[in-house]
């Protein structure tokens, strides 16, 4: 069968399905489609117009959930009354007008198992069976969530969040927006009522510096107003980091109050802070307070190295700092009417008698 052949015989196939269509629901007016939720209702109309001379004698709503398997869920006949005969249906079900001329049904507490076809048939004297089809589609919202996943830094790439769009119809989509560097992917999972179950992961290689850093989740659906959006900040856990600050480069004998601060950057937290001697025990001239070593008075036992240890849970680092303390009495002045020494490396002391300047020459 060439090309245009198919094309012909599908036009005409066409045409055909449309014209019965017309034919059936010449006369028994229905709606084409219905849109409702879960726990919904929804009103299914059926009129029959211009009878004339045509008798009606019984009206029937059918159902039918795939093609072909009908099940009759409603009649309504002039003498006999209203009947349901449907289990999945009886008590859910209810004609709003109850006339043969009318007989609109309205079914509640919908299910996402009642989505399908429905069928007003009319049973007619002398014309026969007329009807008319309404497709009942359900939509759900989707359950959505969405959740950081802490990591530790490292070299190979893992999940970050995940994102997850439960039971939705018709399937939601997710997306992504941070201004870290990784990738997504998702899977669709269709649910026995006939909802589709969607999950996005993010990956991604985590770095420290990643730790805190925005990502946000966009699931996107056809019952909702807008996207909803997750805030998320990203949690990468790594060992500490650690800078000694607070030196200035002016321990002259005899001053008080230096300090050293030791600065860490550690996730989680870090749990101990020490400080120590590169030779052991502090000098007696310092003490701790937290994460700053005091010099209350320099002297000869400060001209050494400290060390700094934190630990957080996943390790430790160290940093080890050398103060260099100048003593004045042992240079020659290089400026006798200042009073001022060079102390090398391109420093120079003057003495606090006259005032307390040092710096750069
Ligand atoms: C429908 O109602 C039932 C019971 O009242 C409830 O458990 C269920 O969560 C509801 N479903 C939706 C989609 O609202
Ligand atoms: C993403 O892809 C990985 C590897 O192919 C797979 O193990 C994982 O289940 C996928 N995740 C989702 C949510 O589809
Ligand atoms: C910190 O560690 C030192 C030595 O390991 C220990 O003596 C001290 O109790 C610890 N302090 C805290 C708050 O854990
Ligand atoms: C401090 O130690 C250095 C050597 O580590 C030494 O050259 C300097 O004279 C010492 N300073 C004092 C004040 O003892």
């Amino acid at each position: 069968m060439s090309d245009f052949t198919m094309i012909n015989c599908c036009l005409i196939l066409g045409a055909c399905l449309l014209s019965s269509q017309v034919v059936w629901s010449q006369r028994v007016r229905v709606e084409y489609e219905v849109t409702s939720s879960p726990n919904g209702s929804v009103n299914l109309r059926c009129e029959f117009t211009n009878s004339g001379s045509t008798k009606l004698t019984q009206v029937s709503w059918m159902f039918e959930r795939v093609e072909g398997d009908r099940h009759n869920i409603a009649v309504f006949h002039p003498l006999y009354g209203a009947s349901f005969p449907n289990k999945d249906f009886v008590g859910r079900v209810q004609f709003t007008q109850g006339s043969l001329e009318n007989p609109s049904i309205r079914i509640d507490k919908l299910r996402m198992s009642d989505a399908g076809r429905y069928i007003c048939e009319y049973a007619t004297y002398p014309s026969g069976n007329e009807q008319g089809t309404t497709t009942l589609i359900m939509q759900a919202k989707p359950k959505n969530s969405a959740t950081v996943i802490p990591v530790q830094a490292g070299s190979s790439e893992v999940v970050v969040a995940r994102c997850e769009a439960a039971q939705g119809k018709p399937e939601a989509t997710i997306s992504w927006i941070t201004a870290t560097a990784g990738r997504y992917n998702h899977t669709s999972v269709p649910e026995m009522d006939g909802t589709v179950t969607v999950k996005s992961e993010y990956r991604m290689i985590p770095t420290p510096d990643e730790n805190g850093k925005d990502i946000t989740c966009l699931v996107n659906q056809k019952t909702q107003n807008e996207p909803k959006t997750f805030l998320l900040k990203l949690v990468v856990e790594y060992p500490p980091t650690v800078r000694i600050e607070g030196y200035d480069n002016n321990w002259y004998m005899g001053r008080t109050d230096a300090v050293l601060i030791c600065e860490a950057d550690a996730n989680p937290e870090p749990t101990n802070v020490t400080w120590t001697a590169a030779s052991g025990q502090l000098p007696p001239s310092v003490s701790v307070d937290q994460n700053r070593l005091l010099v209350r008075k320099v002297d000869e036992t400060v001209n050494t190295t400290f060390v700094c240890e934190v630990k957080n849970s996943l390790g430790s680092a160290k940093k080890e700092f050398s103060a260099m303390v100048i003593d004045p009495s042992k240079r020659e002045p290089i400026d006798v009417r200042n009073n001022c020494w060079n102390l090398g490396f391109g420093f120079y002391f003057c003495s606090p008698k006259r005032n307390t300047f040092v710096g750069e020459v």
